[in-house]
């Protein structure tokens, strides 16, 4: 018996590994993480599959339901939003299977900041522009910022910002990072980012207030930097005619002759 948590993307159901559809189709129980969690993610469990959503439920309540499993001998597909890696709740629910001894592993899913990236047509790391991104958040009711992390600290890099459950603070996000990035700076709200509904707001720091209006539903990304929207950056090097690389080697005596 094995507990697979698995990153059931960022909505649409095709954004779903080969992997993580396979698991969820074989397992008898599926545990799936409420609201974010498409319906057509669990049109993949088998026919008298055990659904549970858990948005409903404690972390006791939860590890209830997968300790039953377990003792049934049943494996469980455990689906939470996006990818796993962050704010999934994830590494409570692992501290819990460990000391209870029950075995588990992990898919990957697409995390929200690609599919926001893909619907705008952006890479968040244009040479010469930004070569960081930085996911993060404000603080919430269910987690306070560690000090340090605040938005003042990460725009000081340059780097590309993806913030993430913020929307509905987004005057003060916006506030916290004009002084850094300017006025000028494009900055890019999507919801619910590879639904049907997916929306798109594009503008500057200084017109996004007006742009967004009172849209202010909760799922949705904030993406900050001059990388959204700019056609000034370099090209990469990889590519350039003259680069010598392993794969494309160039020149009288090429760095990585043994490829030839
Ligand atoms: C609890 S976090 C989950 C993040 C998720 N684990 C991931 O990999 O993206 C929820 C936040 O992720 C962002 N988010 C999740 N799905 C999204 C989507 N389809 N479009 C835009 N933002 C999304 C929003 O900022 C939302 O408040």
């Amino acid at each position: 018996m094995t507990v697979h948590f698995i990153g059931a993307g960022p909505g649409a159901a095709d954004l779903l590994t080969l992997r993580g559809r396979d698991l969820i189709a074989t397992s008898p129980v599926c545990l799936y993480a409420g609201s974010l969690v498409p319906e057509g993610v669990l049109a993949h469990c088998p026919p008298g599959c055990r659904i549970v959503n858990t948005a409903p439920l404690s972390l006791d309540q939860i590890v209830d339901e997968i300790a039953a499993a377990h003792a049934r001998g049943q494996d469980v597909a455990r689906l939470h939003s996006g990818d796993l890696s962050i704010w999934s709740a994830m590494g409570e629910q692992l501290r819990r299977l460990r000391a209870l001894g029950i075995p588990y592993d992990v898919t990957p899913g697409v995390p929200s900041f690609a599919a926001a990236a893909a619907a705008l047509g952006a890479e968040l790391t244009l040479p010469g522009v930004a070569q960081s991104l930085v996911l993060t958040r404000t603080s919430g009711r269910a987690s306070a910022m560690p000090e340090g992390e605040n938005l003042a600290a990460f725009a000081a890099t340059g780097a590309t910002l993806a913030i993430h459950l913020s929307v509905h603070v987004l005057a003060q996000v916006v506030a916290e990072l004009r002084p850094h990035y300017g006025d000028d700076c494009p900055v890019a709200v999507v919801w619910r980012a590879s639904w049907p509904d997916q929306r798109i707001v594009r503008a500057t720091l200084a017109t996004l207030d007006a742009a967004v209006g009172a849209e202010m539903e909760r799922t949705a990304l904030i993406l900050v930097g001059r990388t959204l929207g700019t056609e000034d950056f370099d090209e990469s090097r990889l590519y350039a005619v003259d680069y010598d690389r392993r794969y494309r080697p160039t020149g009288a005596s090429p760095r990585f002759p043994e490829t030839r």
